[in-house]
């Protein structure tokens, strides 16, 4: 990719942080750390806690994760002389994504992708990110989302056709969400092999993802098998991508998808955006919203399967919409049965496991205070489920809490989305494909079983259920 080592930072977590207090011994870390703790509960893990927290995590991490929101609102964990902050406390989280705002950038998670989304809107950080995501609201914003309706709706009309019999639900919708993707990103003209390439290599790139954003940024240099496929995959992708861009016929007004809107749009020297900047988005919306809503709705389909009744309702709130002349769009007032399922999903079953920060000064969330150069995580998956916040934890019950899915007792808890200007761009667009999605599934299916291979979930860029094995029966329209 090139421009890439223009775009790619020199800072890694594996080196020491500029403002971290230098070469601390394990007792002056500890005490340091508790006089910067502001009353909140920090654990701390260097020596032999860190290598039984390490054990774990490798062992079962979902578990380990769950678990750090048991027991304190800060975890610190010390490696590499450098030290990586894990928040649980829903309020710090706030903080840093909406308060402190301006003291943090995108972290280490995001530096691993660089090699294939440039400085797309994933990845950029400060005036840059601002100057993206204005052009990228020309897309994303709910009258052109709207506008992209009829084709998210053809989409999956075509994809359900073939619909009957044992299916796996999770590669199905994976299918049809990517199919979404492809045409509302470049068109309905990106033909089938395109389409497949560009399929092909991005299942690769996620299978690997989470992994490589926890292991050091040595190894991934070590050429290994695995790191060599991962390499290529990133390389393949990022050139299908710019392939399928190439054969765009050309921006004309009334072509609604992303790559037509981006080439109307001017870039900072009052020229059009370059290819390379075009291709840079293109990778990061794909990367961002193919898995995350095909994993949320092949959740969904487990827990219909699992509660008929709740099925049957859904399928006959969304038919009375229809028969009431209801279009599908972003906002769910006339379906509040669907709001409340699809926000019950997002909390029990959130897709995201981890999201990274850094500081980029000395700062500070709740008087915990943060030196410049730490990074911190916070994960959505574990937040959702905290039994402070959500008594009922990972079990599904769209009754638990209020409609949206927020707990009454501190909306904050419940963020599918993020929070803060880098709160994710495509919700509207989650929503309305989400919507056409089970609109059209239930009208025209019965989900009868659905079983995840994994039931309590396997983390990868997302926590997916693993192959849906389901058996669905046609229904007369
Ligand atoms: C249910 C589905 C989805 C969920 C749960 C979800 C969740 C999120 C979250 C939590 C973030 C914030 C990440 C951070 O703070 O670092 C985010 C960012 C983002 N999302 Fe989504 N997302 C979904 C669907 C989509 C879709 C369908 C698209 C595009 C079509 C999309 C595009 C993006 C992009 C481009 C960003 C980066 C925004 C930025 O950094 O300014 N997402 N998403």
């Amino acid at each position: 990719m090139s421009g890439m080592a223009g775009t790619r930072r020199s800072f890694s977590f594996y080196r020491a942080a500029r403002a971290l207090p230098a070469r601390l011994s394990g007792t002056s870390w500890r005490k340091d750390w508790s006089d910067r703790a502001a009353g909140h509960r920090v654990r701390l893990y260097r020596g032999a806690s860190l290598t039984r927290a390490v054990v774990r995590l490798a062992r079962d991490p979902l578990a380990y994760v769950a678990s750090l929101n048991d027991t304190a609102g800060v975890h610190v964990f010390h490696a590499f002389g450098q030290d990586l902050v894990h928040l649980t406390d829903a309020l710090l989280v706030k903080e840093m994504l909406v308060d402190r705002r301006g003291d943090f950038e995108k972290g280490v998670f995001f530096d691993r992708v660089r090699r294939l989304v440039g400085n797309g809107v994933v990845t950029a950080n400060g005036a840059e990110h601002r100057r993206q995501r204005v052009y990228l609201d020309r897309f994303f914003k709910r009258e052109h989302v709207i506008g992209l309706a009829g084709l998210m709706t053809e989409v999956v009309r075509s994809d359900l056709a073939g619909w009957d019999g044992t299916v796996d639900l999770d590669a199905a919708l994976h299918r049809v969400a990517f199919k979404i993707l492809g045409a509302t990103m470049f068109g309905t003209e990106l033909d089938a092999a395109k389409f497949d390439g560009i399929h092909e290599w991005l299942a690769v790139v996620l299978e690997s993802a989470m992994l490589r954003t926890v292991v050091p940024g040595w190894y991934l240099r070590v050429p290994t098998k695995k790191n060599r496929l991962h390499d290529t995959a990133m390389d393949r992708l990022r050139s299908a991508i710019v392939a399928a861009m190439q054969s765009h016929s050309g921006a004309t007004s009334d072509r609604l998808d992303l790559v037509s809107v981006m080439r109307s749009v001017d870039g900072p020297d009052g020229k059009p955006l370059s290819s390379e900047e075009i291709a840079d988005q293109i990778v990061s919306v794909t990367l961002a919203g193919a898995e995350t809503a095909a994993t949320a709705l092949a959740w969904l389909t487990v827990e219909l399967a699992g509660d008929q009744a709740l099925q049957d309702d859904l399928r006959e709130e969304l038919a009375a919409a229809r028969a009431r002349g209801v279009e599908y769009g972003p906002d769910l007032a006339e379906t509040p049965l669907l709001k409340r399922v699809l926000s019950e999903v997002l909390r029990s079953r959130q897709p995201i496991f981890a999201i990274s920060r850094r500081t980029i000064r000395d700062t500070s969330v709740g008087g915990l205070v943060l030196p410049g150069g730490t990074e911190v995580l916070y994960s959505p998956w574990a937040m959702h489920r905290d039994h402070v916040n959500f008594p009922i934890g990972p079990s599904f019950d769209p009754w638990s809490s209020g409609a949206s899915g927020c707990p009454i007792s501190q909306e904050t808890a419940f963020m599918p989305f993020g929070l803060g200007p880098r709160h994710c761009v495509g919700e509207r667009y989650a929503w309305q494909m989400m919507w056409i999605v089970v609109g059209e599934v239930l009208a025209a299916v019965r989900i009868e079983e659905a079983r995840a291979r994994y039931p309590h979930g396997r983390p990868l860029a997302t926590v997916i259920p693993g192959a849906v094995d389901a058996t669905v029966r046609r229904l007369a329209r």
